[in-house]
């Protein structure tokens, strides 16, 4: 049973989703939540709510629809959910049942998920528009599309079905992209657990160890703080694993004189952390590999700085990219001018990815990047990463110190009227604070 639950910021989202609609000349909205998914015979995946619906409703239980209603005359939100069940709950656990959801999460109605289909006719007729996730799950689509046809079969008796079919998540998009108060307020908790784990972890490195047993640390921060889960598969790679992007494996040794690089965060409350951090396994950064560190440091930094409203989304990479290019060369990677390096993007052989993605209840959050085809403008309230790196497999022309070396650095940074504010700030990330804090854990 969700506690201390607070209903408002769920609710004025509603409200505001159907005060769009109405501008947009009224409609019905129906979104269901996310399903349950099989891993193996009698065992699901661990289950997570659909985001957009979560956003909207605050409600966790799997088998949930929100019908939300806005003509000119009022704003209703209707919730679908499991009926209370003592069989099912001695087996699986709470469930709220219609009545104790409307009053919990302040819906305006609340009716068992088994009268949907039931339902759907009456509540999409005489409705100029119907809002849903269109195209998402091909299941909903045509049990929309039937509910559509059964409205019209009434047309003698003069109901009308909508005659437009809208997506509900361009305006959800819009309304992800900037968070709201109590988004933010999660936000910086997922973000502080994240950063503890990501100490946590340094503190407990040795040589010898095993990349698991790092994940180990990490989700032992995770879930000793509260946080439900990791906000997506952990990364952590050693030595020349850094140089995969997306390694999930971590079963490679950690060995003295190699870096570690760490992908993770929590998932705290549907929000996610997303924090990288690449550090030392015997505690020192040394040599090439200390030379590579301090080069993506100064362009995470760089980058941060852009994080400022007026900005444009890619002006952070820009930058970062500028500066990775002209250290590239500096350290002998790369050879000719920086711009030939810009122009050719020579700069991709080692570094290949972008620098940000917004961040929020999805890792990977929604809101579009681009706005009439040009990068969009940074606003108050928006939450992207800033993770550059630099990932130097071995080639013969590449000067063989630098080979494996794979750094990344991420933050999460709220963009504001006034500085960035790096919600991630407390997982140490220049060498002087890396190394104490590793040595901390050696005391
Ligand atoms: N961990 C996924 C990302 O950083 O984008
Ligand atoms: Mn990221
Ligand atoms: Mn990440």
């Amino acid at each position: 049973m969700t506690v201390n639950f607070d209903a408002r910021p769920h609710l004025a989202r509603r409200a505001r989703l159907a005060d769009t609609l109405r501008e947009a000349g009224g409609g019905v909205a129906i979104l269901a939540t996310a399903p349950e998914r099989r891993r193996n015979r009698d065992s699901d995946f661990p289950y997570r709510h659909d985001s957009y619906f979560y956003y909207l409703t605050g409600f966790t239980e799997p088998e949930a629809v929100l019908v939300l209603v806005a003509t000119a005359a009022e704003t209703r939100s209707l919730l679908f959910c499991r009926a209370k069940n003592e069989e099912h709950e001695i087996w699986e656990g709470f469930r709220f049942g219609p009545a104790a959801a409307a009053e919990c999460f302040a819906f305006d109605e609340a009716a068992p998920i088994d009268t949907l289909d039931e339902r759907l006719p009456e509540l999409i007729a005489n409705q100029p528009a119907l809002w849903f996730s269109m195209g998402d799950d091909p299941a909903w689509d045509a049990r929309l599309l039937a509910a559509l046809n059964r409205v019209r079969e009434g047309a003698r008796n003069g109901v009308s079905a909508p005659d437009r079919l809208c997506d509900v998540r361009t305006p959800l998009d819009a309304m992800r992209l900037i968070k709201d108060a109590s988004e933010i307020e999660l936000m910086r908790r997922a973000a502080d657990i994240t950063a503890a784990a990501h100490v946590r972890a340094m503190q407990a490195v040795r040589p010898g160890m095993h990349e698991y047993s790092l994940e180990a640390e990490l989700l032992h921060e995770f879930r000793r703080q509260g946080a439900e889960y990791p906000a997506y598969p952990s990364i952590v790679a050693a030595g020349a694993n850094a140089c995969v992007l997306h390694y999930t494996a971590n079963n490679g040794a950690l060995r003295d004189g190699e870096l570690v690089m760490i992908d993770a965060g929590c998932e705290y409350r549907s929000y996610a952390g997303d924090i990288s951090r690449t550090f030392p396994v015997n505690g020192r950064f040394e040599g090439a590999a200390r030379d590579v560190y301090a080069l993506v440091l100064s362009a995470q930094k760089a980058a941060i700085a852009e994080c400022t409203v007026g900005k444009r989304f890619n002006d952070p990479h820009d930058t970062a990219v500028r500066i990775l290019s002209q250290g590239m060369l500096d350290l002998g990677l790369l050879r000719g001018s920086l711009d030939e390096v810009l122009e050719t993007s020579a700069f991709r052989r080692f570094y290949m990815h972008r620098t940000s993605h917004w961040l929020g209840l999805d890792v990977h959050d929604c809101g579009e990047y681009k706005s009439d085809g040009e990068w969009r403008a940074l606003e108050a309230g928006m939450v992207l990463t800033i993770e550059p790196g630099c990932y130097i497999r071995p080639a013969d022309d590449v000067p063989e110190a630098f080979w494996n070396v794979g750094v990344r650095i991420e933050d999460d940074v709220l963009v504001t009227g006034v500085r960035p504010d790096v919600l991630t700030s407390a997982a140490p990330k220049s060498i002087a604070d890396v190394e104490s804090c590793m040595a901390a854990g050696r005391d």
